[in-house]
């Protein structure tokens, strides 16, 4: 791609209509049909290595964080390594025990962000084996780490992160499968992720074409004074990153919890002027879900539920279409990217350029 605009308003809406192919170049080449598995060429971590890694931190920060709540779920889920992220400015910060056996990951869009590189050079010096998700090519922390995945979005203009956090994630699952296959993931599940995958620029264009659906819904909830997004398990990273890019562009207050979280405290806020956003995937969690979509209901509060099948409780649902439990916050979190920037666009925002902003922090 081009920095052109290609006839779109804004970067921002250029770079998520370009999921679609942004997807299909992350899995290009990549697939390995007869032994349902991927080739990460640059990964440099052999099979005996892989086999050795007995837990995997992520480490990234903003949207660069959110997609490494969701990998760090594919390694678990795929690969049953014990796996969790963190701000990378925490874990610099923190003075954090270096385990050996422990794989750190590093994610980063521009491979620059200062915290992400700073937490690289902290955990090279003391001896651990670093990999990078990294979508820009030879850039500080490709450099610094020993190997990793590229993420191969494309050049990603707008401020905030669209068709990268996309590819991100489906990195992850490659990765996830890669390590699930040299470990326990059978023969079956690989085929069955590797088809989820191979289904994902089909479904992102269908969900790209509820645009006009999403463009009203945006209209209805331009007005709130503040928004909760809720989620659970695969879901609360897509509710995380749902929030985290409605503030960036629209300036409308909003906040994230995990689903279950509500009744501790967050509840106190709900009122039909705070809606909220419901992700609710046809999951083991269903019920769950539709449990706390009532517990909102039950406190005057509208809710958009993002949902493989229509919610009775929401006012609003944006049905997605169904791939592999483990592939959801892939899709999901499509619908919110535009939910922002039409909210964004009726306020009147500076969409590709935030108040306060910058692309990469690259300053601590
Ligand atoms: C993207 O929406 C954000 N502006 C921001 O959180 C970003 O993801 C973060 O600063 C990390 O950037 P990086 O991916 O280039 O390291």
């Amino acid at each position: 791609e081009s920095y052109d605009m290609g006839g779109h308003d804004t970067y921002m809406h250029k770079e998520i209509a370009e999921q679609a192919d942004a997807v299909d170049r992350v899995l290009r080449g990549r697939i390995d049909d007869r032994f349902s598995t991927v080739h990460l060429g640059g990964l440099n971590l052999d099979a005996r290595e892989a086999r050795g890694v007995r837990r995997v931190k992520i480490l990234g920060c903003g949207s660069a964080y959110h997609t490494g709540l969701i990998g760090a779920q594919l390694i678990e889920e795929l690969a049953r390594i014990p796996a969790d992220a963190e701000p990378a400015s925490e874990f610099r910060y923190r003075n954090a025990v270096v385990d050996p056996d422990t794989l750190y990951i590093a994610v980063s869009q521009s491979g620059e962000t200062y915290d992400t590189l700073a937490a690289v050079q902290e955990l090279k010096r003391k001896g651990a084996r670093v990999l990078g998700v990294v979508n820009v090519v030879g850039s500080a922390i490709a450099r610094e780490t020993d190997g990793g995945v590229y993420v191969h979005a494309g050049p990603e203009v707008c401020v905030v992160s669209t068709k990268c956090f996309t590819n991100t994630a489906v990195a992850f699952a490659l990765l996830g499968l890669h390590l699930g296959r040299i470990r326990d993931l059978s023969v079956a599940d690989g085929k069955r992720i590797i088809a989820g995958l191979r289904k994902l620029p089909a479904q992102i264009a269908e969900v790209l074409a509820e645009e006009p659906a999403i463009e009203k819904l945006a209209a209805d909830y331009a007005d709130a004074k503040s928004m909760m997004f809720v989620g659970r398990v695969r879901g609360y990273p897509v509710a995380l990153e749902a929030s985290l890019k409605l503030k960036e562009v629209s300036y409308i207050h909003a906040e994230a919890y995990p689903a279950s979280e509500l009744k501790h405290g967050p509840l106190a806020l709900i009122e039909p002027d705070v809606p909220s956003v419901a992700i609710v995937p046809d999951d083991d969690l269903l019920e769950k879900n539709r449990a706390t979509l009532e517990e909102i209901k039950a406190r005057s509060g509208r809710i958009l539920a993002v949902a493989h099948q229509e919610q009775e409780k929401a006012d609003h649902t944006i049905i997605v279409p169904k791939n592999e439990v483990e592939l959801d916050p892939i899709l999901m979190g499509i619908p919110l990217q535009l939910l922002a920037y039409h909210t964004a666009l009726a306020l009147g925002r500076d969409i590709d350029k935030p108040r306060n902003l910058a692309k990469s922090v690259t300053v601590e």
